[in-house]
């Protein structure tokens, strides 16, 4: 699968021009990557005239912030709910679907920071909820934390093809989501119904053990307890595609899923595909090169800001 992407998440937004635009790396402007012409398809505010306005500086960036943990559920075997009070304009920012913020223990070092998707935000309680599976060093940190969270945000490049998804007005889509990657698609499937399409869903619980969406949204849920990867599983998804004329399909889980289900899609082209974001993020803003990966060309691109299409 072919990999391309030149539109940054940030791009025009309040962290936008950043470091990249300074170091002569911006992700969209081909001004600010060093070139002497503009050939962007960036249709917003102009990057290069943003950043000269500045006096040839990035805006500030996102900063650390301590924040509450109001309430704590656990469920399934390994996964915990946490309700966090915040302040509202962040709680805003967190609504679009794909967002997530870094979390880690307060005690602790950055290098404890972990990306967690958005499941829930209310900007007049100034509240957020995240849901986070227990796995090694970092998710463990916070396994036993009751009292504060150590956050940074917004960040919004959680969902790969968010511009396909806002196109998508009164259709018919089909949400597929495995485990903890329920959770980013809470907010995806919120903004599908906002812009009034007929949302249906396929849940594959697997080890969280429990249907997250439902306790968020009212869309209608074909199944809630599939296994993707068995025979059944497959099956089913066959079944529904086949009675089912979908405009797009989310497919929230690792990137293995992804691939197994995309191949029992025959007809890919006829769908808007939007797909959850599972690289291996570290700093987030496009700089240490954690979450790198290549086009044809073998140009890195850095996917914690870099809306990635698959072709
Ligand atoms: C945009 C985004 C949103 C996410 N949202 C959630 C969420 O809502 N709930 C949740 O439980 N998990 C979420 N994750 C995954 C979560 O960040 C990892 O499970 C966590 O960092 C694992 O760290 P660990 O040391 O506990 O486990 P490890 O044993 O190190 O890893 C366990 C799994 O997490 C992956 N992982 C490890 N480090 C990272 C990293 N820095 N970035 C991404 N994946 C990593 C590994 O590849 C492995 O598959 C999200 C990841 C991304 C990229
Ligand atoms: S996570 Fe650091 S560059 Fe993407």
């Amino acid at each position: 699968m072919a990999i391309e992407g030149d539109r940054c998440i940030d791009a025009g937004s309040e962290y936008c021009p950043c470091y990249l635009a300074e170091m002569n790396n911006c992700i969209t402007c081909t001004r600010l990557k060093g070139k002497e012409y503009c050939d962007c398809t960036w249709r917003g505010v102009c990057i290069y005239q943003e950043y000269y306005f500045l006096n040839n500086k990035k805006r500030d960036i996102r900063q650390y912030q301590e924040v509450s943990i109001i309430e704590r559920e656990f469920i399934g075997k390994n996964a915990i709910i946490f309700t966090l009070k915040v302040p509202q304009s962040l709680a805003r920012q967190l609504k679009q679907p794909g967002s997530y913020i870094f979390i880690r223990n307060s005690r602790l070092e950055q290098f404890f920071d972990m990306p967690i998707s958005i499941m829930y935000a209310d900007h007049t309680e100034g509240v957020i909820k995240i849901a986070v599976e227990i796995h090694g060093v970092k998710t463990q940190s916070i396994k036993n934390v009751e009292d504060t969270l150590l956050i940074k945000g917004p960040y919004w490049n959680g969902i790969f093809g968010i511009e396909e998804m806002k196109k998508t007005k009164n259709a018919s889509c089909l949400v597929l989501a495995r485990g903890i990657a329920q959770a980013p698609a809470v907010l995806a499937v919120k903004y599908l119904m906002k812009n009034k399409n007929d949302v249906k869903l396929l849940i594959d619980r697997s080890t969280t053990q429990y249907n997250l969406i439902q306790d968020y949204c009212n869309a209608e849920i074909l199944n809630d307890n599939c296994d993707f990867y068995s025979k059944e599983g497959k099956e089913l998804l066959r079944h529904y595609l086949n009675i089912g004329n979908y405009e797009l399909i989310f497919i929230g889980g690792s990137d293995y899923l992804h691939q197994n289900l995309l191949e029992l899609i025959s007809d890919k082209d006829k769908y808007r595909i939007v797909l959850t974001n599972n690289k291996e993020i570290c700093c987030g803003e496009g700089v240490c090169g954690a979450c790198t990966v290549y086009d044809a060309d073998g140009i890195p691109i850095r996917s914690c800001k870099t809306q990635i299409k698959h072709q």
